[in-house]
């Protein structure tokens, strides 16, 4: 083995509170490393975990995202048809998600987001004090995505849950998945019925899903399981995107005068808040066959822990990474991943948070933080369980 070895554990409590801690060790290691914990490999610098991103031929999702290889045990529930597939059905899939998912069907509901955000954010300022993962960062995402996918009113609560656990399902079997598990069989159900056709409304992305399968692009089946990509994936990350973005500017509030002062800075903000607070931390892929690479042989086979929160603040990219900018131009970021399976929903994420930021800052002079953030443990998001601050009202 001529890989460098390390000992660190990227699942326990202590890597999970504080993950960017660690970072800098495991890119200094080297451009591979092995993880001893876990029998696999690992990259954390920018240049690597983007090239293992693009190259899908070698890095491949089918055998799972996660720690558990499909090709060696069961998935926890029926792999998803897009994440964890390769071309040629990736291809197909993917191909029909991206009509349904489109740009333009989301700046027609723009303004009606607007109007909403603006509505919650007058709501909240009343309070002075406020939790902002309850208040803004968990309900704004509850007032628009449902609406969006088409569900049924009853049992919206299920959303988060579910969420935390299938991204804690990519890590390994230890405490905190073993809890979410528990806590979320309910959630697990009302999730499995929420997808089928006859739970969903016209109009909403799930519905349209099945009107692709009526024309042929792909089976009832398949349908219902694509559907469940965006409950999955839609609501847990974008609740943390909002609230890593409230984060970032009640603990940087240069940057919040800086926005203040120029609001054409949001889009740069938000992509900056992205690269910066690491919502999603890792994801795996495994080798379909043997790599060379400069530091040795990659069998076929391995397991490869992708960094995507280390490789976005590695110092050979970007300069002084820690530091949350808004000037910066941040674009290029892995945030969302790179090439065949990036983020499906990222326009989506981007503008729930327009919507947010732009209602702050119509009505908010100052974001203070009044409390220490708690942190949620979990094995994929970098989350927020609470984060108490004061919003100064404008005027
Ligand atoms: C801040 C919010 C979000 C972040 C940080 C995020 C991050 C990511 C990342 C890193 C990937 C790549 C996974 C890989 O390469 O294996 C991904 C894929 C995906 N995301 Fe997101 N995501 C967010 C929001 C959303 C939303 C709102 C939706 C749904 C509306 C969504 C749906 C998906 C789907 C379906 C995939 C799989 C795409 C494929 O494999 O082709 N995501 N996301």
């Amino acid at each position: 083995m001529s890989f460098p070895s390390l000992t660190i554990d990227p699942f326990d409590e202590e890597f999970l509170s504080d993950p960017f801690a660690y970072h800098d060790e495991l890119r200094e290691a080297g451009a591979v490393v092995w993880l001893k914990k876990y029998d696999c490999y690992a990259m954390a610098r920018f240049a690597e975990v983007q090239a293992a991103l693009k190259d899908w031929q070698t890095y491949i999702s089918g055998r799972g995202v996660g720690l558990a290889d499909f090709a060696r045990e069961e998935p926890w529930r029926p792999a998803s048809l897009l994440l964890e597939t390769d071309p040629p059905l990736h291809d197909r899939t993917r191909g029909l998600m991206n009509k349904v998912a489109s740009l333009a069907s989301l700046r027609a509901l723009m303004p009606v987001w607007r109007t909403k955000a603006d509505a919650l954010v007058a709501e909240v300022i009343l309070k002075g004090e406020i939790d902002a993962v309850e208040a803004l960062a968990e309900a704004f995402p509850l007032r628009v995505f449902p609406e969006l996918i088409g569900l049924r009113e009853e049992g919206l609560e299920h959303l988060i849950p579910y969420g935390t656990t299938a991204f804690n399902g990519f890590g390994p079997r230890n405490r905190i998945l073993e809890q979410s598990m528990a806590d979320a069989q309910e959630a697990i159900a009302w999730v499995a019925e929420s997808c089928k056709r006859e739970n969903l409304k016209s109009g909403g992305w799930g519905m349209q899903v099945y009107e692709s399968a009526d024309r042929g692009d792909c089976s009832p089946e398949e349908a219902e399981r694509l559907v469940r990509s965006f409950l999955t994936a839609g609501v847990d990350t974008t609740v943390n995107g909002i609230a890593n973005l409230i984060h970032a500017f009640a603990e940087n509030r240069e940057e919040w005068a800086k926005l203040r002062a120029d609001p054409s800075l949001a889009k740069r903000a938000i992509e900056e808040s992205l690269r910066w607070g690491g919502v999603v931390q890792t994801f795996f892929r495994t080798t379909s066959r043997d790599v060379a690479t400069d530091g040795g042989m990659i069998p076929e086979g391995s397991k490869v822990l992708l960094f995507l929160a280390a490789a976005n603040r590695d110092p050979r990219k970007w300069e002084d990474p820690d530091r949350f900018d808004i000037s910066r131009n941040a674009g290029g970021h892995v945030g969302f991943g790179f090439g065949i399976h990036q983020c499906l929903g990222q326009m989506v994420a981007r503008l729930e948070a327009e919507a947010v930021l732009c209602a702050l800052l119509a009505q908010v002079t100052e974001i203070h933080a009044t409390g220490t953030p708690q942190r949620r443990l979990n094995n994929t998001l970098y989350a927020l369980a609470e984060l108490p601050v004061s919003l100064t009202p404008a005027g």
